[in-house]
């Protein structure tokens, strides 16, 4: 209908920073506050949709009127509860800021302070967009974000074909991160490009309808 466009449809979204496990005290993270993620599944809800929220830890009040919320930690975990749910939905949004590295070992008792300098060794996460863009179902469509800091259209259009992404949003990650308003770049697989800036909760609408429009012509 006019009002409810994703009526019947079911929209999975990713929120939030991961958090990784130094030690029982510390964690690696970044700056994402969850406030992009939780607008498009607000929007979503509104807009007729049965929502999934998969989150990381954050600071604000998870939205209203979620079909279901899981809450993760780690990109590993995020990584496994997208992987058991994907197959669900008709419309994947990968709005969460996920830990590209976490630590080697994550200590069991928290490391003491002595030497004049740590290393702490990184290993690569699982990449959560990447996996289910190549596994996706016909008409399924793959939402993936990029936060950059420099070439934002290139490096987004670049996530988008090696994820095999239908859609990119494509934002700076210094102005994107915490704020209420973004700046984005819708950037489809044509290579089309939409500029739209305003509140988070504007810009869901926009993108949701027009996903809307591509679920139509898949
Ligand atoms: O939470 P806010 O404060 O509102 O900020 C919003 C935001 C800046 C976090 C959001 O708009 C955004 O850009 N989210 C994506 C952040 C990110 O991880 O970007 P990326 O360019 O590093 O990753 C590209 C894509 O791959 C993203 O869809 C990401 O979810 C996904 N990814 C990344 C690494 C990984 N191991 N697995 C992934 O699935």
């Amino acid at each position: 209908s006019e009002e409810k466009p994703l009526e019947g449809k079911k929209v999975l979204v990713t929120a939030g920073p991961t958090v990784e496990s130094i030690d029982p005290v510390r964690y690696i993270s970044n700056h994402s506050s969850g406030k992009m993620g939780y607008s498009i599944a607000t929007v979503a809800k509104r807009l007729g949709a049965d929502v999934t929220l998969i989150t990381g830890p954050t600071c604000i009040e998870y939205p209203f009127f979620m079909d279901e919320i899981v809450s993760i930690k780690s990109a590993e975990e995020m990584y496994k509860a997208v992987l058991s749910k994907k197959d669900n939905y008709d419309i994947l949004i990968m709005c969460a800021a996920v830990a590209d590295y976490k630590p080697k070992v994550s200590a069991q008792q928290k490391i003491k302070k002595s030497a004049e300098t740590l290393t702490i060794e990184l290993e690569k996460n699982p990449d959560i967009l990447e996996t289910i863009g190549h596994s996706k179902k016909e008409n399924q469509i793959v939402v993936g974000f990029a936060a950059e800091t420099e070439n934002i259209i290139e490096n987004g259009y670049e996530k988008l074909v090696r994820k095999n992404a239908d859609v990119i949003v494509a934002n700076d990650a210094r102005t994107a991160m915490g704020n209420d308003r973004n700046h984005v770049y819708i950037i489809f697989k044509n290579n089309s490009i939409v500029e739209l800036e305003g509140t988070k909760e504007e810009i869901a609408k926009e993108l949701l309808i027009k996903l809307c429009k591509v679920l139509q012509e898949s």
